[in-house]
């Protein structure tokens, strides 16, 4: 079966088993996911927002424009990889999702990791980074990245700070491309970096 039939089988699985039942009520969409399923780079938000829930994409507001600009930096589009989010269905009135929301989707975002099998996994703010780095200090930890052991499979993972965080703030928006040029380095290696000395 191939990559794009297996992700559909998977969010059929979500529906099928009620996942988050409760939010799918509130939703419009199940948000699964968005780009190339052979893509060497995931980026993992942390839920979908209005715009998202409203067109079933994720990351197509204003949090998307600017990851379209973080990709142009660096020479891609956004068919160059592939978008999703920890929980897959809009919290009502954008609230952050609650630890066991993160929890009952973890086990499919794995799954859905095993199946696009990326080198590098970039995450997007504090909530999503630190459900794959559970000391992560974003603003010690931003851009560097680490080896995450899961079950018997090892993922590269770069947490960066939230593109949302790039619209009120410019030195953010350097420091987010500057990240993000760093992790498309990582990704074209498949190996950390070597330390600054
Ligand atoms: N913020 C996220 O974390 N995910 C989206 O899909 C949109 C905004």
């Amino acid at each position: 079966m191939n990559k794009q039939s297996q992700l559909e089988r998977l969010q059929r699985e979500i529906t099928d088993k009620g996942i988050c039942s409760e939010l799918a009520l509130n939703a419009k969409n199940l948000v699964m996911g968005d780009g190339n399923v052979d893509s060497n780079i995931v980026f993992i938000g942390e839920a979908p927002g209005k715009a998202e829930d409203e067109q079933g994409r994720p990351f197509v507001g204003a949090s998307g424009r600017f990851l379209n600009e973080m990709l142009e930096a660096a020479g891609m589009v956004r068919s160059d990889v592939y978008i999703t989010n920890i929980v897959k269905y809009r919290p009502p009135n954008n609230r952050d999702p609650s630890e066991e929301e993160k929890q009952e989707f973890w086990p499919y975002l794995m799954r859905q990791l095993e199946i696009i099998n990326p080198t590098v996994v970039i995450t997007l703010g504090r909530h999503s980074g630190k459900c794959f780095i559970s000391d992560l200090l974003i603003s010690r930890d931003h851009g560097h990245a680490r080896i995450v052991k899961y079950h018997e499979h090892e993922l590269l993972v770069v947490p960066l700070y939230h593109p949302a965080a790039a619209l009120y703030n410019g030195s953010m928006r350097q420091t987010l491309i500057d990240d993000f040029l760093l992790a498309a380095q990582v990704a074209k290696t498949g190996s950390l970096p070597e330390p600054k000395i």
